[in-house]
């Protein structure tokens, strides 16, 4: 069984004020939540101070993304490695703003979840259709080139140190979540091009998530369907409230799992 991961996506937001209050509020109120793995991605001048005030903590910390070097004459970048130090356990990586803004392409992606999984921290590898590609019937064939990009240098052992986030780019940030049955359709192909790639057994334990527009209301109907592993939480997240929702939400979906005996 694959337990769900729920990640709050920060973005550009929050002072380490602001930060340590929402991520202390975070750790208080999911204390007594079993069974699901929770993770917040801070900007990085709060991941260190963050993790500080984590450490004794079920709630991790992600990177939003990083470089594929470890170190050297990259000015303004920041390596995995250094996340690590900082206290990070995850780093998310192409993710569809860093495609759309900063121009990550597929093999640029590649670089870094093989440098984030190199650094012994897990990626959390995002792929996603923009409206015109899901329009034009393009989505699994996009989808296709981004999984041969992201996980080009990876080997089916280090599947247990990734995380996939289908993040349509339409309903990110746009209120326009997709409906579950059609995150469930393009997560359950996203799934089997991978189990074309690394067989059946792997694809089956490896966690995917969906995002975009998640919030308290849709929460729970999206994370019930069987291959929703979690998600990944942009504008909700910034709040103590609707993310401990969330969470909750995926509890009752691995509570509503029968016990296999
Ligand atoms: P959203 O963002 O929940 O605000 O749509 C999700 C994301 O960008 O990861």
């Amino acid at each position: 069984m694959r337990t769900p991961i729920i990640i709050g996506n920060w973005k550009l937001n929050n002072t380490i004020a602001e930060g340590l209050a929402l991520a202390t509020e975070i750790k208080n109120r999911v204390a007594a939540t079993r069974h699901v793995d929770v993770a917040i991605a801070p900007v990085f001048t709060s991941i260190a101070p963050i993790a500080q005030r984590l450490a004794d903590s079920s709630v991790s910390v992600a990177g939003q993304n990083c470089y594929w070097e470890s170190s050297g004459a990259w000015t303004g970048e920041v390596s995995p490695q250094l996340l690590h130090d900082a206290g990070a356990r995850y780093c998310i990586v192409g993710h569809s703003e860093r495609r759309q803004y900063y121009g990550d392409t597929n093999v640029d992606v590649g670089r870094k979840a093989f440098a984030i999984i190199d650094a012994t921290l897990t990626a959390i590898i995002c792929v996603g259709e923009t409206h015109a590609e899901r329009t034009n019937n393009q989505t699994n064939d996009i989808i296709q080139k981004q999984i041969d990009g992201a996980f080009s240098a990876i080997s089916s052992q280090q599947l247990t140190h990734v995380v996939v986030a289908y993040e349509p780019v339409w309903a990110i940030g746009t209120g326009n979540t997709a409906t579950p049955d059609q995150a469930q359709t393009t997560i359950a192909s996203i799934r089997t091009i991978l189990s074309k790639r690394y067989g059946s057994p792997q694809a089956d334990t490896l966690r995917i998530q969906y995002g975009g527009s998640v919030s308290p209301k849709n929460a729970l109907d999206i994370l019930s369907k069987p291959d929703i592993d979690g998600a990944l939480v942009g504008g909700a997240s910034l709040k103590a409230d609707s993310f401990v929702e969330i969470v909750k939400a995926a509890t009752l979906t691995v509570a509503a799992t029968p016990m296999v005996r």
